[in-house]
């Protein structure tokens, strides 16, 4: 809605405004609404230049070096190390863990079976039962659970201690058909081989005859 000719509007554009401290309107109009028709300031220019600089910038070094990690790189390096800290805490727990030690070190000494008893109350009951019989007993009612029953006095997989920290530590065996079609995971994937161990000591505790211990 300006009255200047064409060529006038020429003249007027860039610093015209800022210089003469006049605002010059674009021509497009819609709904009533004109745009400034002015330079943008050197400062907001350049803050654009480096920005599209750094991007390329920027690009090149994340996409054809490799100085800079994806996060996904991070995550896999991340991944192995735990992987290997838990790997040394295992062979580390295992140079001085074997079915004697169990039974004479781990089993009889109460923090160990205080620790284990509550991993077990906080992880194992869901399918072992509270009494580790593998049943639930709702209103007089008894339920079978989806684990094995760990005071039958039957272990499936081996009844030496070690065998049991075995089976723990890495579930159901790959060519195990499991219990009713249900395989146990691998609680050494979740636990540290300590807890393993404590958590093994406090089934055996459980079950004292079967494991030669007094009662
Ligand atoms: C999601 C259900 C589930 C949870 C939770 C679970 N188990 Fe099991 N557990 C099973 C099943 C199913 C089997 C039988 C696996 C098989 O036959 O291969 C089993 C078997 C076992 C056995 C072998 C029993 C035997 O008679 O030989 C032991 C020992 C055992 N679990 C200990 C544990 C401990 C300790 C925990 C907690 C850290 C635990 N389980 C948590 C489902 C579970």
């Amino acid at each position: 809605m300006s009255d200047t000719s064409p060529e006038d509007k020429q003249v007027r554009r860039g610093n015209y405004a800022q210089s003469k401290n006049e605002i010059v309107l674009r021509e497009h109009e819609y709904d009533g609404i004109q745009e400034f028709d002015q330079k943008l300031p050197n400062w907001w220019l350049f803050t654009l230049y480096i920005a599209i600089g750094w991007t390329v910038v920027h690009w090149c070094i994340y996409y054809y070096t490799n100085s800079i990690q994806t996060d996904q790189q991070r995550v896999q390096a991340e991944i192995v190390s735990v992987e290997q800290q838990k790997a040394k805490a295992l062979e580390e727990t295992l140079r001085t863990l074997n079915d004697e030690t169990m039974l004479t070190k781990w089993v009889p000494d109460p923090a160990v079976i205080a620790a284990g008893e509550t991993t077990f109350t906080a992880n194992c009951v869901a399918c072992h039962g509270a009494d580790l019989s593998a049943t639930m007993t709702v209103d007089g009612k008894s339920y079978p659970l989806p684990g094995l029953s760990l005071v039958d006095g039957q272990w499936k997989y081996g009844s030496k201690p070690m065998d049991l920290f075995k089976l723990i530590n890495e579930g159901t065996p790959a060519d195990s058909e499991g219990h009713n079609g249900a395989r146990m995971q691998a609680w050494g994937q979740v636990f540290s081989p300590k807890t393993v161990a404590e958590v093994t000591a406090y089934v055996i505790s459980r079950n004292p005859k079967d494991f030669g211990l007094s009662e």
